[in-house]
């Protein structure tokens, strides 16, 4: 069967969101919108997998991420917006999974490893199965196209050898049922595009930017006011060299490339036009003009964000109307998945 093209992809309501989630997924979620049939989630139940969270505060998270997506250019009429938990297919989805996924492919996954750290034998089971949740969250909706970050690859491959697998493991009733080609769900594609699918802590150009970092300095928050997103920049670690003519030039210095990787991204452009317009400049300079674009960039977000953020009440009422829309394209793939395993 040929898959009709859908998006899915989704970001965990923990804290703030910053600049490594809105240049490495939400930009080209926003861009997809006009291409493609669109669905994006929070991913609340993924939430609780690493720590507690205060229910409170999760409940205000939500609401915050959903105003974040809306304020970078989610548009809730076109696209479905929801939150997780209030879609009750992708947890059954993820229990059929638990047993087509094999033991052996979640022990390779490095994310698992990276988050349970030395203390593995006290990391909750629902960390342990993080991706074969994110397999059920796409793979309810069929979707075909995955925008995401670098760091969900991996994720991503475990998502296509699922998929695989259960394909295998009910070719016959999933003949009967009168897939020709033998695939119920499809083999989904990473959307990795851009140059920022990695962005790096501002503190040390070789780790990630995360919400996890102990130091505010490493990242810019979505929420962060003029001054502050203008201070961070400002104190960015870098070397001793100024700004190379040529992308070759960033090889082994990975804080200038990781700035010049922003400023590319926040342009919508490339490295190469970035290196030709600052090519020879003193990082103070340089810094200076990244700074200044990503106050504009990212000040009217932010207002937005606050604007949507004083109206709860509108933001439930969009998630709802979002889960209602969701759960009805999940409901006949989930039953009719139920029906290929056997149950009813
Ligand atoms: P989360 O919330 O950790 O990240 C959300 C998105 O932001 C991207 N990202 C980054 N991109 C570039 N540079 C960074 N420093 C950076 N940090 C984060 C992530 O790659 C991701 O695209 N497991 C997912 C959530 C999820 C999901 C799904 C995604 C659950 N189910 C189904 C797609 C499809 C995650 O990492 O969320």
């Amino acid at each position: 069967m040929a898959f009709a093209p859908r998006v899915f992809s989704g970001m965990q309501p923990t804290g703030n969101l910053h600049l490594g989630n809105y240049l490495g997924a939400l930009t080209r979620w926003v861009e997809m919108q006009s291409t493609h049939d669109c669905i994006y989630c929070i991913v609340d139940l993924h939430a609780i997998t690493a720590s507690w969270q205060d229910p409170k505060e999760l409940r205000q998270s939500i609401r915050d991420v959903a105003a974040a997506y809306i304020a970078s250019g989610v548009d809730p009429k076109r696209t479905i917006l929801f939150n997780q938990s209030q879609v009750a297919a992708h947890a059954e989805l993820a229990w059929i999974f638990n047993c087509t996924a094999r033991l052996g492919w979640l022990n390779r996954m490095t994310q698992f490893k990276e988050k349970a750290g030395k203390d593995r034998e006290n990391a909750s089971i629902g960390l342990y199965d993080y991706p074969v949740l994110m397999a059920a969250d796409i793979l309810v909706y069929r979707a075909t196209h995955v925008p995401v970050g670098d760091d969900q690859k991996q994720h991503l491959e475990l998502t296509r050898d699922i998929a695989q697998k259960f394909n295998s493991d009910y070719r016959e009733q999933i003949a009967e049922a009168g897939y020709a080609d033998g695939q119920f769900f499809p083999l989904c594609e990473p959307v990795i595009m851009g140059p920022a699918t990695r962005v790096m802590s501002l503190r040390d150009g070789t780790k990630k930017m995360s919400k996890s970092d102990v130091s505010d300095l490493s990242r810019i928050n979505m929420t962060d006011d003029h001054d502050t997103i203008a201070k961070k920049i400002q104190k960015a670690k870098t070397d001793m060299d100024g700004i190379p003519s040529e992308e070759a030039g960033l090889a082994g210095r990975p804080e200038a490339d990781n700035l010049v990787g922003i400023y590319a991204a926040l342009q919508n452009g490339s490295k190469a036009t970035v290196l030709t317009e600052f090519g020879g400049a003193q990082f103070s300079t340089f810094k200076k003009a990244l700074a200044d674009l990503a106050v504009a960039k990212l000040t009217p977000v932010n207002a937005e964000m606050r604007r949507l953020s004083a109206d709860p009440a509108e933001i439930d009422r969009i998630l709802k109307n979002g889960a209602e829309r969701a759960a009805a394209v999940a409901q006949p793939i989930i039953s009719e998945t139920k029906r290929l395993v056997g149950f009813g």
